[in-house]
C-alpha cells in the first residue's frame, strides 16, 4: 500500500492486512518496540471541523515515534486559492507523510501524485475509508468474524461513509442494505461498480431493510458541507431513525454503530445510544488502532 485514497482503491487482502496489524497493535498499545515513523515529520491539512480523526492521528502519529503538525486549511495559502499541485510540490520536499480532509476527493488524489508521499484521506465528500477500516476492525473484535456478516446503514445512503461501506462490502463480500428515500440513495453509476462483486440492495422502508441484519449503522443526515440544505434534509429523513422499533427487526445482540458526532433526536434517539454507547466509542477508539496500522503500513522507511 503507498496510500489509503479509498476503500474503493484497497484490495481484500489489504483491508485484512490493516485490520489484523490495527489488531497486534491494539493489544501492545504502551508498549511498541518497533517506531515505524521515528524521525518522521507528518502533517494534518484540514478543510473540516474534526474530533476523533484530528486527536486519532495526532496521538497515532506521536505513538509511532513521528512528530506532527496539525495545518488548518484556512491558515496557510491553500485557503487563499494556491494550487493543490503546488502546496503538495512544497510539503512534499520537507514532509514525510500527510493526512488531508477536505470537500473533493481528486483534491487528495493529487496531492497524492504531487507529493510523492504517503497520503491518507481523513475524509473527503466521496469516501471516509479511516473510518470505515475502524468500523470493521469493531464488528470483527465484537462479533468475531466478518464472514457472512450483514450491515444495513440507515439515512443518507448518498453520503461519503455510505459509499466507503458500499466498497467494503463490495470487497469483503459482506451483505449490504441501504435504507434511504428517493434522492438520498447512492448513485447508479457506484451501485453499478460496486455490485459487480457485492451483494448490495437499497430500501425505501428501514423496518424491511433491517429485518434480522446483524449491524445497524447510521450517520449524521447533514454532512458537512451541506448545511444549507438541513431543513429539506431533516424532513427527507426523519423516518429513517435507529430507535428501539427499528432494533426489535434486527437479528437478536446486532450491533448499533454510528461514526459520530451523533444528534440525538435526528438520526438515533438518546435512548438506543446510550443503550449501544460501549460499541460506539469502541468504534471511536478503534480509528486510533486502525489508523496506526495505516500509517505503519504506508510509511516510507529509513
Ligand atoms: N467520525 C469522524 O470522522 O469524526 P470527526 O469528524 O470528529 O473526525
Ligand atoms: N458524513 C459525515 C461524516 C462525519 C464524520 C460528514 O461528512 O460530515
Amino acid at each position: 500500500m503507498k496510500h489509503l485514497l479509498s476503500i474503493e482503491a484497497l484490495t481484500r487482502d489489504e483491508i485484512y492486512d490493516v485490520l489484523d496489524l490495527a489488531e497486534t497493535l491494539k493489544a501492545s498499545r504502551g508498549h511498541h518496540e518497533f517506531l515505524p515513523l521515528a524521525g518522521q515529520c507528518w502533517a494534518l491539512i484540514f478543510s473540516k471541523s474534526s474530533t476523533r480523526t484530528r486527536v486519532s492521528f495526532e496521538v497515532g502519529i506521536r505513538e509511532l515515534g513521528g512528530s506532527v503538525m496539525f495545518l488548518s486549511a484556512t491558515d496557510i495559502q491553500l485557503g487563499r486559492g494556491e494550487p493543490i499541485e503546488d502546496t503538495a510540490r512544497v510539503m512534499g520536499r520537507m514532509l514525510d507523510g500527510a493526512v488531508i480532509r477536505t470537500f473533493l476527493q481528486s483534491d487528495v488524489e493529487t496531492f497524492a501524485q504531487y507529493s510523492r508521499i504517503p497520503t491518507v484521506n481523513a475524509l473527503t465528500d466521496d469516501e471516509h475509508p479511516c473510518q470505515i477500516l475502524a468500523d470493521l476492525q469493531t464488528i470483527r473484535e465484537r462479533m468475531g468474524s466478518l464472514e457472512g456478516r450483514s450491515v444495513c446503514f440507515v439515512g443518507d445512503g448518498a453520503c461519503n461513509v455510505a459509499a466507503s461501506w458500499i466498497w467494503a462490502a463490495a470487497k469483503l463480500d459482506l451483505e449490504l442494505r441501504i435504507a434511504a428515500p428517493a434522492g438520498f440513495q447512492p448513485s447508479d453509476t457506484l451501485l453499478e461498480r460496486a455490485r459487480r462483486t457485492g451483494h448490495i440492495s437499497v430500501f425505501e422502508d428501514p423496518n424491511e431493510a433491517a429485518r434480522g441484519v446483524d449491524v445497524l449503522y447510521t450517520d449524521v443526515w447533514v454532512s458537512m458541507g451541506k448545511e444549507s440544505e438541513a431543513a429539506e434534509r431533516m424532513a427527507s429523513l426523519a423516518k429513517y431513525q435507529i430507535n428501539e422499533k427499528l432494533v426489535e427487526c434486527a437479528a437478536p445482540g446486532a450491533l448499533v454503530m454510528h461514526c459520530l458526532p451523533a444528534y440525538r433526536g435526528k438520526e438515533i434517539t438518546a435512548e438506543t445510544f446510550e443503550a449501544h454507547a460501549e460499541t460506539l466509542f469502541d468504534q471511536a477508539e478503534n480509528r486510533l488502532h486502525a489508523q496506526k496500522a495505516i500509517l505503519q503500513l504506508i510509511a516510507h522507511r529509513a
